[in-house]
């Protein structure tokens, strides 16, 4: 039986689910990291093997052919692949990000027609908020969707989306009506095929250039109107409250890279001998992996506590997922600054993967919110 003990400890399944996952990470998605970053190509290998393993979009429900599994193996997943290789990690990461919305909110019929492809591996998701003009201030939004009969036609562009021109489908808000500035945004899915549908060049970027970042234009693209995601004025609400959850699968972005970076920097201390004996002997070099390896624990309570609250209706949510993902990205990025410094000369190339690391952890306290956004989500909503 499960005793009070047990709320601090993950299920079987799910350290199960972990070994399966970082088995397969390590095989499949690890020996491309490098390659996939260096080329900032797609990491088609990492796709393949998450879409055999059907670990590409696992939070779907089963109701709608998916995985059906709960926030916290979510969360594992993502970490695992993460651990050896951010750009990959965004593809069940994103998955969920871009349809959530749908998930959350969305009518049968958009579930039924859009989760299963999804569920399949035969599409992926992405999920169009942020513009050139608005970031921070998503409300701020200008790309514009006008009723048109059985028709909304839409017109704008979206910036900083990920994996766009790789998925088949977007969750894409629009102001529909501007006088009400956050009531008056809606939120619809757009296929790629659709008329009027483009993209910009990819960006070139510090990190994660294994996933593609690109502007996605809006011309005159004509969507029935039963493509919208509940009902209208209501799509800058389910924005929100996806991020809330999906901020949860950052944090274990970042976990994941941080404890890449910490296993990566203790196996080389351990081989790298200055002044006749492993610096892994000295004590300076110790209490750095100490002190990276508590910060990664903390980092990792407080992303499981948030994963939990994810599946809870009643939770402060709002309050965890902010904070799961402004402090799990601020221990990546000191983690793997860490690990840089603990290769030495050594962590500064593109021989080893600890640069790659740091490079990728940076993004993680920018996107689905900056950390200074994220405060201000905390400080709102205060436990
Ligand atoms: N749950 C449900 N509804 C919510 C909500 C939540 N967590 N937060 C806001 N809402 C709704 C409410 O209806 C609210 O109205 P009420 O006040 O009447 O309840 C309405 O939205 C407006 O909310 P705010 O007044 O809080 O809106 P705001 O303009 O002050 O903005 C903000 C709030 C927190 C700053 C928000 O704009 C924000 O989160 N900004 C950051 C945007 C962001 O995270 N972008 C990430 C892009 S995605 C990305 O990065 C993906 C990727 O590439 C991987």
């Amino acid at each position: 039986g499960s005793t009070d003990f047990d709320l601090f400890r993950t299920s079987e399944e799910h350290e199960m689910l972990r070994e399966s996952v970082r088995a397969l990470a390590e095989a499949k998605i690890a020996p491309f990291a490098t390659e996939v970053d260096e080329e900032g190509r797609f990491p088609q290998e990492a796709l393949d093997a998450l879409v055999a393993n059907d670990l590409h979009a696992v939070h779907v429900p089963e109701t709608y052919g998916g995985a059906g599994a709960d926030a916290l193996a979510t969360v594992i997943v993502i970490e695992e692949v993460a651990r050896v290789c951010a750009s990959s990690s965004l593809i069940p990461a994103v998955n969920k990000l871009g349809s959530l919305p749908v998930i959350l909110s969305g009518s049968e019929e958009l579930k039924a027609k859009y989760m299963a492809p999804l569920a399949k591996g035969d599409a992926m998701f992405s999920y169009c908020l942020s513009e050139p003009e608005a970031g921070s201030d998503a409300a701020g939004m200008k790309t514009r969707a006008v009723r048109d009969g059985d028709f909304y036609v839409l017109n704008g562009v979206k910036r900083w989306i990920t994996n766009a021109g790789v998925s088949e489908y977007y969750t894409v808000m629009a102001v529909t009506d501007p006088e009400k500035r956050s009531k008056g945004i809606s939120a619809f899915v757009v296929e790629k095929g659709d008329e009027g549908v483009s993209f910009g060049a990819p960006e070139k970027k510090l990190g994660i250039k294994g996933s593609p970042t690109r502007e996605v234009y809006f011309d005159n693209v004509r969507i029935p109107a039963d493509r919208m995601i509940g009902a209208e004025g209501t799509g800058f609400a389910t924005a929100m409250k996806t991020l809330d959850h999906t901020r949860v699968t950052i944090a274990a972005q970042a976990l994941g890279i941080a404890q890449g970076a910490l296993d990566y920097a203790k196996g080389y201390v351990q081989e790298r001998k200055q002044f006749g004996k492993a610096i892994a002997e000295f004590q300076g070099i110790q209490f750095m992996l100490a002190d990276m390896a508590m910060k990664i624990e903390a980092a990792r309570q407080l992303t499981y506590a948030a994963a939990a609250k994810s599946e809870r209706t009643d939770s402060d949510l709002t309050f965890f997922g902010a904070a799961a993902k402004c402090y799990a990205s601020d221990v990546a990025m000191e983690v793997t600054t860490d690990a840089v410094q603990l290769l030495g000369g050594y962590g500064y190339t593109r021989d080893y993967p600890v640069e790659r690391m740091m490079r990728d952890a940076k993004i993680t306290q920018i996107y689905e919110g900056t950390n200074q956004i994220q405060r201000i989500v905390m400080a709102r909503n205060l436990p």
